[in-house]
């Protein structure tokens, strides 16, 4: 009986762990009536989501599944990239997000945090995403590889094919309503196609039930500022979907 009070308590911290380790703020254990997902982002207007099942408690079970996803990958040598990372790079933010964006993979910044997108890149994307009228709290943010590749190369077919099916599981739990793929490789590889982002970019397309908006990737817009202009229109597509209004302080 102790025993199993010490198993349960341990089981429990590795959890809470593991659930801070993925940006969770915050876990409700009232049964009853859980709180309804975290909707922070002032100058934010949306309608409740059917898909977010409100009231149902997803947040604290998607939490979990992610949690569980993590231990499975455990610290993974299932590839190369795993002798030149410091930290794996799991995803962070609202496990029952409706908005889930996808970069390529980590850089040398999110290798030593062990968080995607908080390098120069990551800055941009969070100025992104608070014009939408979110915080990254509201969305949930990924990768393609879990590893940084060195010297920043593109991951190798090999490892993108090792390291999606994570990915994929990702989204499964979260069930995003909209997924931005950032850049070609995020684009391409999800989408399982050649063309070119130019091409593909401001067009919703089909990830099963999920719709992805392809759009520039960051730091393609550090070096081409003025391509900011095309990827505000590509998100004002993703906020019309999602029943979202510009914060005040963005652009029309
Ligand atoms: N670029 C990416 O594609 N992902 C990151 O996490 C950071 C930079």
């Amino acid at each position: 009986m102790a025993d199993d009070k010490e198993i349960i308590r341990e089981s429990l911290k590795l959890h809470l762990n593991l659930a801070k380790e993925m940006g969770v703020g915050e876990l409700a254990f009232s049964s009853p009536a859980p709180s309804p997902p975290p909707l922070k982002g002032g100058g934010i207007s949306r309608t409740p989501s059917p898909l977010r099942g409100e009231g149902r408690g997803e947040g604290e079970k998607n939490a979990h599944q992610l949690a569980t996803l993590r231990t499975e990958i455990g610290d993974c040598t299932r590839c190369i990239l795993h002798k030149g990372r410091t930290n794996l790079v799991f995803g962070v933010g609202n496990p029952d997000a409706e908005l889930m964006f996808v970069g390529e993979g980590p850089g040398a910044d999110e290798d030593l945090k062990g968080e995607p997108f908080v390098g120069r890149a990551g800055q941009l994307l969070t100025k992104m995403i608070e014009a939408m009228g979110l915080t990254r709290a509201d969305v949930y943010i990924a990768n393609i590889v879990k590893c940084r590749p060195p010297g920043n190369r593109n991951p190798e077919p090999i490892e993108v094919a090792t390291c999606s099916p994570f990915l994929k599981r990702q989204i499964d739990i979260i069930g995003p309503k909209v997924l931005v793929c950032l850049g070609k490789f995020a684009a391409q590889t999800l989408l399982q196609t050649e063309i070119p982002i130019t091409k593909l970019r401001g067009e919703f397309q089909d990830y099963g039930a999920v719709k992805v908006m392809p759009t520039y990737h960051p730091a393609f817009l550090l070096r081409n500022p003025n391509m900011k202009r095309a990827v505000w229109e590509d998100l004002k597509k993703v906020m019309a979907l999602l029943g979202l209004t510009p914060s005040t302080s963005a652009r029309s």
